[in-house]
């Protein structure tokens, strides 16, 4: 099954983009055909400063390869390497209906958190589905948040398939994991722009400061606790294995534990995971010319997907290429 899903590099990414989102796109290189680009042009909509950009989709990039990301067994490119994907995006704005933009809850929740109104950020959904659709993607794995990007791909690919009589696009499916929203060092929902994050490659000080700075409730020591409602226990669950999560659940209940035992696990756990993937990332980032390669080389691959697919869209709908 060929797998789809962007990422925008839009910030330096943390536990909830990892066990979100990340973790997913990795292990199914070892299973499916996989696709993993930057979304660059979607981050116009946000960054707007040329060498930070260019700094965070490298920085995107060392992130997939340190944690493991393959570039033999799956596709790690800019989307700006493959620029039909603006072609595309035009062609299916010209079959969309304003209307199916205007119900996007991104557009909604990102106007009203004070983004700029920009046509960009209100047409991102097409751009979006001209991604998912010029490769023909069968599963995009996406967090919660994006399903309705997914389904209003779906609505866009049927809408050049009915205007033009055509078949040219595949539908794409939603792939949803099952891992809950990781909550942040205050306990809401860890996101960059609340502030509250624990990043996937902090050193390891500001790391066991932060966890260590964990919100938790007042309950003493001596008492039971419910894991089920613990900041704590939700960020150790995800590192930890089946029994030793069965055991912190355990001693929660109990009682007799304190939250910073749990914290202290915490730490040691986040740096068995993360630590070697920081070795690799710090080698990789003095290899100048290495990442650049795999992006530039995997870029080459997809586009030459990409082209495919567009020489059946621009037929179907009466573009003529020259030659
Ligand atoms: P942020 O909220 O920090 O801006 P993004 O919206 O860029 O993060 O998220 C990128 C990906 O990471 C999405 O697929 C999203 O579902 C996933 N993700 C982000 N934060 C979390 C979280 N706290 N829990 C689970 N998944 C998350
Ligand atoms: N909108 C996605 C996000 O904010 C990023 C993205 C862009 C994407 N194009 C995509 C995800 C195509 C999956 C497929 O996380």
């Amino acid at each position: 099954m060929r797998l789809l899903s962007g990422v925008q590099p839009s910030g330096k990414l943390h536990l909830g983009n990892y066990f979100g989102a990340m973790r997913q796109h990795i292990e199914n290189q070892d299973r499916h055909e996989c696709f993993i680009f930057i979304a660059n042009y979607h981050a116009l909509t946000t960054i707007q400063d040329a060498k930070l950009l260019r700094e965070l989709t490298r920085d995107v990039a060392l992130d997939y390869l340190a944690l493991g990301l393959d570039p033999a067994k799956a596709l790690l490119f800019r989307q700006s390497d493959v620029p039909e994907v603006c072609e595309l995006a035009w062609i299916l704005s010209t079959v969309t209906g304003k209307g199916l933009l205007e119900r996007a809850v991104s557009y909604k929740d990102k106007t009203a958190k004070g983004l700029p109104a920009s046509m960009g950020l209100f047409s991102y959904p097409i751009l979006q589905a001209a991604d998912i659709l010029i490769y023909r993607s069968e599963a995009v794995p996406v967090g919660k948040d994006q399903v309705q990007h997914i389904e209003m791909t779906a609505d866009m690919a049927g809408y050049f398939h009915n205007t033009y009589a055509c078949d040219v696009f595949v539908m794409p499916k939603a792939m949803l994991n099952e891992a809950a929203i990781v909550p942040g060092v205050d306990g809401e929902k860890m996101s960059k722009s609340y502030g509250n994050t624990i990043d996937i490659f902090d050193e390891p000080g500001p790391a066991k400061k932060k966890i260590m700075g964990l919100k938790t409730d007042s309950t003493p020591v001596a008492e039971p606790k419910n894991p089920d409602t613990c900041n704590v226990f939700a960020l150790l669950r995800l590192f930890a294995s089946n029994e030793e999560r069965a055991e912190w659940a355990a001693r929660y209940r109990a009682g007799g534990m304190g939250y910073g035992d749990a914290k202290k696990r915490l730490a040691e756990l986040y740096e068995e995971r993360f630590g070697p993937a920081r070795e690799r990332r710090r080698k990789l980032a003095a290899d100048a010319g290495y990442v650049e390669d795999v992006l530039a080389e995997c870029g080459r691959r997809a586009r030459a997907v990409a082209e495919g697919v567009m020489e059946d869209v621009r037929k179907a709908c009466g573009i003529v290429t020259a030659g």
